[in-house]
């Protein structure tokens, strides 16, 4: 074990010098390095900034540094070194390779890894999401998406993106690029990253486009953004499915979410979701068996949710806070959960209710029960609010990968 840990320091320290002038703004060149040790071990094409070198030959110089020193044997032991300590690998030789943009803790790496594909590049600019990613992932992602040329991104089957939906304002300032003019897609900057995975797939032309979002992107703006969204993916020259997907048939919570999938118009095969039908499962299964009174919530935090549920009754409106039914499935877990918990009381004898912990937030997702959880609880709560149901990921994953690729 420690040998491999060596080896792999070792390597990352022989790397770090050769990496220093791909390292885009705003990202670390530990990303860089994480990049390219992933790419030797899994086959891939290597990040490269194009204006020093070019791609096939940063690698072949990478790997003839690594052999000198007696850090390379073959790619399978190379391998062996980069992933044998992380629960969570993609397969040795993968089937298809792909880049997870808004890359949050991972959740949509997961379900395309779990059908045999390889992450070439990741992108989240959250610090305390990058490190669970790394501790997960074995890759740091790289930063700000903004500031990243997508020319510099590695060739890649498939592009996921849980690109931020908010705010998808049409009022505000000019959106970045031309695409945005044109399309009257007015937004401040988080609006308009939209156009940053554009840029990404108008450069790569990825076969597969993945896009997952809150159930309302549909509906937002009396239908326009959606439109939008759908226009100029079509433009691109791709075919546009979406499906709105309840995901409490395969996990005991209600997250109604928006999935997108688009296939580049010169292949011929079809793309149709998967069924997620079903009994919806019950709250309980997931639930630990002894839980920390720090999860309890306080008197005077219980009052105030009993209070404003008796507030929007008598007005017909609003939330109202109740304990959870532990036979049915959850309300959606959102990345504000840890504030109040109102979205999810578990009912306790002789107590005030409690919250979900962060590990009952992870299997609400679909995570396995390896997956690295952070020790603070503030952004773990948010980082799961904030990421996907993994199996509902995974089984429309697993009929682009049979159908498409
Ligand atoms: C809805 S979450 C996606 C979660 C992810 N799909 C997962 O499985 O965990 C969106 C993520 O985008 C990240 N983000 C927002 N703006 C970004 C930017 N400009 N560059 C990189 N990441 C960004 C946020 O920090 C957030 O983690």
């Amino acid at each position: 074990m420690t040998d491999k840990n060596d080896a792999l320091k070792q390597a990352e320290g022989l790397l770090t010098p050769l990496a220093l002038p791909h390292v885009p703004q705003e990202s670390s060149i530990e990303a860089v390095v994480d990049q390219w040790l992933h790419a030797i071990a899994t086959d891939s094409k290597f990040y490269c900034n194009p204006n020093v070198s070019c791609p096939e030959e940063l690698k072949k110089l990478a790997v003839s540094h690594l052999k000198e020193h007696a850090l390379y044997k073959s790619r399978e032991t190379f391998y062996d070194n980069v992933f044998s300590q992380l629960p969570l690998k993609p397969v040795l030789n993968p089937k298809f390779r792909f880049i997870d943009l808004f890359a949050g803790i991972g959740g949509v790496r997961l379900g395309f890894q779990h059908n045999g594909g390889a992450c070439v590049f990741s992108s989240e600019y959250d610090r305390a999401a990058q490190k669970t990613y790394k501790e997960n992932h074995g890759e740091l992602p790289f930063g700000d998406i903004t500031k990243i040329d997508e020319n510099e991104i590695p060739d890649h089957d498939v592009l996921l993106a849980g690109f931020p939906c908010q705010p998808f304002s049409n009022a505000g300032v000019s959106a970045r690029n031309a695409v945005g003019k044109q399309h009257g897609f007015l937004c401040d900057t988080q609006g308009t990253l939209f156009f940053d995975v554009m840029r990404v797939i108008d450069a790569k032309k990825p076969r597969v486009i993945f896009l997952e979002n809150v159930r309302n992107l549909e509906r937002h703006d009396q239908g326009q953004t959606f439109q939008t969204i759908q226009n100029t993916i079509k433009k691109s020259g791709y075919r546009f499915h979406y499906k709105v997907i309840d995901s409490s048939s395969v996990v005991p919570q209600r997250r109604v979410r928006c999935y997108m999938v688009a296939v580049r118009n010169d292949i011929a095969a079809s793309f149709s979701f998967p069924d997620f039908t079903g009994e919806p499962k019950p709250l309980r299964t997931i639930l630990e068996k002894k839980v920390d009174d720090k999860f309890t919530i306080s008197d005077k935090l219980w009052q105030g949710h009993i209070n404003r549920t008796k507030r929007n009754l008598e007005r017909g409106t609003g939330f109202t806070a109740h304990t959870a039914d532990l036979n049915k499935p959850s309300n959606t877990i959102v990345a504000r959960y840890g504030k109040d918990g109102k979205e999810c009381l578990i009912p306790q004898e002789g107590k005030n209710p409690r919250l979900l912990t962060p590990k009952e937030c992870s299997r609400l997702q679909g995570f396995p029960d390896s997956f690295i959880i952070p020790s603070a609880k503030t952004p773990a709560y948010k980082q799961f609010g904030n990421s996907v149901v993994v199996p509902v990921i995974e089984k429309i994953a697993n009929v682009i990968r049979k159908e498409i690729l």
